[in-house]
């Protein structure tokens, strides 16, 4: 059964997205072995981080203390197209869960956030960037 759209952002909300969405990424061919590679164990300490996180950013609950940066720079395995498939189905998620215009607000943070960690991973001052093969079909 389809549950109510979230009309109102709440730290209740927030779990509810953190649990719905890395529900989606364990389920996802491709991010899913990302993952199981950096968290084998007990997911509860990622879930209660990137409820912070969220809150942080959604909320200026001040809650998250970390450093994204140096966490994904130290991740195996990940390249740079995945982060196409992560945004696509961060926002798929908010969309099925929240009102439009919350949906469009995390879609904005979220895009914004994606490109502050891949240039941090994968920008080379000696290279273009983008990088030539992202722009593949474009021109
Ligand atoms: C290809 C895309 C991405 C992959 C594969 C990925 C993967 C991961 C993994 C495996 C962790 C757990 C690291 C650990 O505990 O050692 C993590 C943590 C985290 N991710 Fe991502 N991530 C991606 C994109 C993003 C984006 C776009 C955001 C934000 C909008 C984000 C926010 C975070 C945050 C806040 C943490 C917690 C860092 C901490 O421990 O303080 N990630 N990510």
């Amino acid at each position: 059964m389809q549950s109510p759209v979230i009309e109102q952002l709440s730290e209740e909300a927030i779990t509810r997205l953190v649990n719905e969405f890395y529900a989606r990424i364990r389920r996802d061919d491709v991010l899913a072995p990302i993952f199981a590679h950096a968290i084998p164990g007990d997911w509860e300490p990622h879930l209660q981080i990137m409820r912070n996180f969220w809150s942080s950013v959604m909320l200026t609950s001040g809650r998250y203390k970390g450093n994204p940066v140096a966490k994904h720079k130290r991740l195996e395995g990940v390249e740079l197209d995945m982060f196409k498939r992560w945004l696509a189905l961060f926002d798929e998620t908010c969309r099925d869960m929240f009102a439009p215009a919350i949906a469009a607000e995390f879609k904005v943070k979220a895009e914004r956030i994606a490109e502050s960690l891949k240039l941090a991973m994968f920008y080379r001052p000696d290279r273009p960037w983008p990088p030539q093969d992202a722009l593949k079909g474009m021109t």
